[in-house]
C-alpha cells in the first residue's frame, strides 16, 4: 500500500523476513521535558502514534528508559493490540535516577531486567529488535552481546542491534552474533560516521541516526536554510531527505511530539534534490558551516 512515510522505499534487515519503511519515527520525545516524566500533553502524545501509523510508519524506535516506562506505556496503552507489520526497536544498557540522570549499566542481570522490562511494559512475548546501548568506542562489547546472543537463543529477542559503538566493536559483535542495524549519533552535520555508515552498507545491515535533526539543539546553517528555500521544503525535512539521500542502508527516526511536525517530517520521504542541492548539502558538514 502507498502511504507517505512508505515514498522512501522500504529496507529488509539482514538474514530476515523483517522489513522496514525507511521512513519511521523515534518515540523519545514524547516523554516529558528532558525525557522525564509524563508527556507535557497525553493526548497529543497519542495522537502523534496513532498519526504516525495512519502515515504509513511501521518503525518506532523506544526505550524502558525514556521517561523512564513513559514511552513504551504510552506506545502500548495507544496501540497494542499492534498492527502485524509494526516494528518495535528498543534498547537497553541504561537507567534513570531518581532525579532524570542518565545512567549506563551491561551487566548480565541488568540486561536481562530490562529486557523483562520492555516485554511487560511494550505488551509482548518477544522484542523485534533490541539495540545494545553501548558507553564510549573502548568499551568492551563481546560479554555483554553474548549476553544479548543468549537472550537472542532464548527467543527473549528476535534480532540484535548496537548503539553508540564504532567499526571495532562492531567487528567483535559480529563475531558474537549477526545484528540487523547500528545506532549511532549522525546527521548533515555530525559525520564522523561516513566510512562506518559505507561499510556497513555494504554487508546490508542498516544503519539508524539518532538525532537526524540535531537533537536537542536544532540544526542551523544558512546553507540548510538556502538550500530549504530552494527546494521549497523546511530545514527539517532537507535534513531528513539528505539522510535518506545518503546511503539506501540508512532508516530515520525523527523524533517529535507534535503532529505537526510529524506531518512535515513524513512528508520528507518523497523529497528528491537536484544534483546542485545535493552538492552543497554534501559539503556543509565538511565546510564546518553548523
Ligand atoms: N541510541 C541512542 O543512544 C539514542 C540517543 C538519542 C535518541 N535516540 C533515538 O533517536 C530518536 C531521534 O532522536 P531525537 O528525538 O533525540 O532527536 P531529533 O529527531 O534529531 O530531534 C528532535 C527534536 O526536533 C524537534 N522537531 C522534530 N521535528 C521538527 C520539525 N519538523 N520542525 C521543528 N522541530 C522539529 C523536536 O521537537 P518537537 O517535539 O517540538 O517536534 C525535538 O526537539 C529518538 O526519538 C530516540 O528514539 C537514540
Amino acid at each position: 500500500m502507498t502511504t507517505p512515510a512508505s515514498a522512501a522505499g522500504r529496507f529488509t534487515f539482514p538474514g530476515t523476513d523483517l522489513s522496514v519503511n525507511r521512513m519511521g519515527y523515534g518515540a523519545m520525545q514524547l516523554a516529558g521535558p528532558h525525557v522525564f516524566g509524563p508527556p507535557k500533553n497525553p493526548d497529543e502524545a497519542r495522537a502523534v502514534l496513532r498519526e504516525a501509523l495512519e502515515l504509513g510508519i511501521d518503525h518506532i524506535d523506544t526505550s524502558d528508559f525514556y521517561g523512564p516506562h513513559v514511552t513504551n506505556e504510552l506506545i502500548r496503552e495507544t496501540l497494542h493490540p499492534y498492527a502485524g507489520d509494526l516494528v518495535l526497536v528498543t534498547k537497553i544498557g541504561a537507567w534513570r535516577d531518581e532525579q532524570g540522570g542518565w545512567n549506563l549499566r551491561r551487566d548480565e542481570a541488568f540486561l536481562r531486567q530490562s529486557v523483562e522490562d520492555n516485554l511487560n511494559r511494550l505488551g509482548l512475548d518477544r522484542l523485534a529488535i533490541v539495540n545494545l546501548r553501548m558507553e564510549g568506542l573502548h568499551d568492551d562489547i563481546a560479554a555483554p552481546m553474548r549476553v544479548m546472543r543468549a537472550m537472542r537463543d532464548e527467543g527473549l529477542i528476535a534480532h540484535i542491534g548496537i548503539s553508540n559503538v564504532g567499526a571495532d566493536q562492531v567487528a567483535v559483535a559480529r563475531e558474537i552474533a549477526s545484528i540487523v542495524c547500528v545506532q549511532n549519533h549522525y546527521n548533515l552535520a555530525h559525520r564522523a560516521d561516513d566510512a562506518l555508515i559505507d561499510q556497513l552498507a555494504e554487508d546490508g545491515i542498516a544503519y539508524v541516526p539518532f538525532f537526524p535533526l540535531g537533537g536537542f539543539s536544532a540544526l542551523q546553517s544558512t546553507e540548510l536554510t538556502a538550500v530549504a528555500e530552494d527546494a521549497g521544503a523546511s530545514a527539517q525535512q532537507v535534513t531528513l531527505a539528505w539522510l535518506l539521500a545518503r546511503s539506501p542502508n540508512i532508516l530515520v527516526i525523527p523524533g517529535t511530539s507534535s503532529r505537526s511536525h510529524l506531518r512535515e517530517n513524513v512528508a520528507a520521504a518523497d523529497l528528491v534534490f537536484t544534483s546542485a542541492q545535493a552538492a552543497r548539502l554534501g559539503a556543509i558538514g565538511q565546510a564546518g558551516d553548523m
